[in-house]
This record gives C-alpha cells, sequence and structure tokens, in this order.
C-alpha cells in the first residue's frame, strides 16, 4: 500500500500528477482508489474525470491532456472518493432505470436491484386483468410510492404508466425537497403528489382509503446487527434513516402490513423490495395481514428481492410462489451500477 493509502492522511503534492496528462492522471486516481479499498476503481476514476471535464465518460479517449484548473479539480474529486464518499453524491446524478435523478446526501441513491421492484410493478399493471382498475369516478389509476427518497420509483412508474397518479411520501421533508425536483425535471409533476409523513398516514390525509391500485415501497430494511458490516459509503454517507430498518429489519413491513389494506381497492397489491434473507418473514407478514397470495422475485444476482401480495379478502389457501422466470427488462434500463456521463 503506498503511503496515501491511508483515509487519514493527505495527498501530498508530490503524489499527485504535476502535468496534464489525461492517461497519466486516471493511472494515478485509479491506484489512489485502489489503495483505499474501492473495488472498481478504474470506473470510479474514470467517471470523475469525466465529471471533472465537463465530458461524457465515452468522451475521454478524444482527450490527451487537460488544463492545470481541470486536474486541480479532479485531484479534489479523487480526495472525495477516496473518503469512501459515493460517486453519485459526488457527481450529483444517478441512472435509474434508464432516468437521470438528481442525487443529494438527504435521499438513498436508487440502486439497480430496485429497478426490479419497478418492472415487477408495470408488469402486474400493464397486464389486462388490471387494466380495468379504474375506481368509481376515477379518471387515472392511483398508486403510492412510500418512503419515496429520491422519488426514483415514483417517477419511473408515472413515466412508465401514462395513466396513472402516484401519490408519494416520506418522513423526510429534505428528501422530498429532491424528489419533487426530480419529478418537475422528469417531467412528471403534475402526475406525482408528494407529502411527508409517518409510514401510510399521508395516504389517510389524501383520503385514499380503499383507493389505490397498488402500493409500492422499498423500505429501510438493514437489522441493527448488520450495521458493523456496512460498508462506509453507506454507514458514513447515506441518510441513516434511509437504510435502519430496526432491530430485526421489519419495522417497516410490520407498519406495511398492519395497514395497506386500509387503501388497496380489492384487487390491489403491495409490492416492496425486501433484503437478503428476509423475503420467507415478510411474506408471513402479509399472508396474517389477510393477503391471500404473496410471489418471490429474483434479482438478477439471484436474491429473493421483490415481494408481490395480494389477494385481500380472498379465503383461498395461500401460496407462497416463488417466481423464477424473468420478468422482461425494459430497453430503457440499462442496470448500470453506477451513471455513465
Ligand atoms: C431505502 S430508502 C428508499 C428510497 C427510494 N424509494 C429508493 O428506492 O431509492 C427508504 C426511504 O424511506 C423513508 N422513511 C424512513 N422511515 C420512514 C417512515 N417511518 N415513514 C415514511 N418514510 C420513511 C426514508 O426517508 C427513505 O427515503
Amino acid at each position: 500500500m503506498s503511503s496515501w493509502g491511508n483515509d487519514s492522511v493527505t495527498l501530498t503534492p508530490d503524489a499527485i500528477p504535476q502535468h496534464g496528462m489525461i492517461a497519466d492522471a486516471l493511472s494515478w486516481a485509479s491506484s489512489v482508489l485502489a489503495d483505499s479499498g474501492i473495488d472498481e476503481a478504474r470506473l470510479d476514476a474514470e467517471l470523475l474525470l469525466a465529471y471533472a471535464l465537463g465530458v461524457r465518460r465515452g468522451e475521454l479517449a478524444l482527450r490527451d491532456e487537460m488544463a492545470a484548473d481541470e486536474l486541480s479539480r479532479f485531484v479534489q474529486l479523487i480526495q472525495r472518493r477516496r473518503q469512501r464518499e459515493p460517486v453519485p453524491y459526488i457527481i450529483g446524478t444517478q441512472e435509474f432505470m434508464g432516468l437521470t435523478f438528481r442525487v443529494t446526501p438527504d435521499v438513498l441513491i436508487p440502486r439497480p436491484e430496485t429497478e426490479r421492484l419497478v418492472e415487477a410493478t408495470v408488469e402486474i399493471l400493464r397486464s389486462p386483468e388490471s387494466r380495468n382498475g379504474l375506481r368509481n369516478g376515477q379518471n387515472a389509476r392511483r398508486l403510492a410510492d412510500i418512503g419515496t427518497g429520491s422519488g426514483a420509483i415514483a417517477i419511473s412508474l408515472a413515466r412508465l404508466l401514462p395513466d396513472v397518479q402516484v401519490y408519494a411520501t416520506d418522513i423526510s421533508e429534505a428528501a422530498l425537497a429532491v424528489a419533487r425536483e426530480n419529478a418537475e425535471r422528469l417531467g412528471v409533476r403534475e402526475r406525482v403528489a408528494f407529502a411527508r409523513g409517518n409510514c401510510l398516514q399521508p395516504l389517510r390525509q389524501w383520503g385514499l382509503q380503499g383507493q389505490l391500485q397498488a402500493m409500492v415501497s422499498n423500505p429501510p430494511y438493514i437489522p441493527h446487527s448488520d450495521v458493523d458490516s456496512l460498508p462506509p459509503e453507506v454507514s458514513r454517507y447515506e441518510p441513516r434513516i434511509a437504510w435502519d430498518g430496526g432491530a430485526d429489519g421489519l419495522a417497516f413491513y410490520r407498519c406495511l402490513a398492519a395497514e395497506a389494506a386500509e387503501f388497496l381497492c380489492p384487487d390491489g397489491f403491495i409490492a416492496c423490495e425486501v433484503g437478503i434473507h428476509q423475503s420467507r418473514a415478510v411474506c408471513e407478514l402479509f399472508r396474517r395481514a389477510g393477503f391471500a397470495r404473496q410471489e418471490v422475485i429474483k434479482d438478477y444476482g439471484g436474491i429473493e428481492r421483490v415481494i408481490i401480495a395480494r389477494g385481500l379478502g380472498n379465503e383461498d389457501v395461500e401460496t407462497i410462489a416463488l417466481c423464477h422466470c424473468p420478468i422482461p427488462r425494459f430497453p430503457n434500463a440499462p442496470h448500470s451500477r453506477r451513471p455513465q456521463p
């Protein structure tokens, strides 16, 4: 490990490239980040260099040199990344479902595995049975996103389903400010309503009892016992309220299971993301809350990631079906771990 490999050591001027050859700066930055324990050091270095130069990552190959002020900006960005600040917070954006979302430290960085939750929800809502989901007097199908953060799920659903009105909630006003801005920038502000409140309480204020065709959530689900094993990118930088799921990680699911039935219409469903090894416990919570059918959908890494619970008021024998069949990807969703500026 080099002298600047330790997080607490400041980069010394002699360790920093003194001239502006792009290839040298990239190789310096990759080795600094790798020495700091960052897995995808080269990718991060390229993303940050592209950001420093104000170009797309794919355009880096078109340039050989950079100016002194660009080099100095790049060195500062690398300094931040080696302190384990996530790239999306440094550059201020993250790709999700093929859309570019603004992110700040007030919101969780949307993850590629959450795209599976959006895909599964859209798949159901596009099915012929689900299309006649309009309640009396409604002119749009109504969905809710609980714990919206940056608005990634709510806004993606509104973009993919032109006939829906989405109600998005969060306990954090700072997160909602980011989500509203994203909805505005991505052109769906009129079809996504936002309100602050604990768990499902804002739905009551909106008078949505019995009105929702789907309730979607990616809740905080990290159990306290796992907190010590979180990477510094999460534990130091992402808002604790976005990932802390209580003693066993299931606190938020208990609230969803207890209250969702009040807001869903009889053929409505709840779709939520779960953490590793949580699918059985969450299915059981929904079964006990009166949802006769639960399905478990795996993410592209093979982890049971999404639960769909439905069949409210249905007395049929419950099924816990494990769906192995992949849901088709949407063409505009690249599933990239990182933004590709
Ligand atoms: C895991 S993050 C998900 C953010 C976003 N939906 C996504 O998938 O990228 C969970 C979100 O739930 C919010 N949250 C935490 N506790 C809450 C509560 N009691 N009521 C409502 N929202 C809450 C957090 O502020 C955070 O934005």
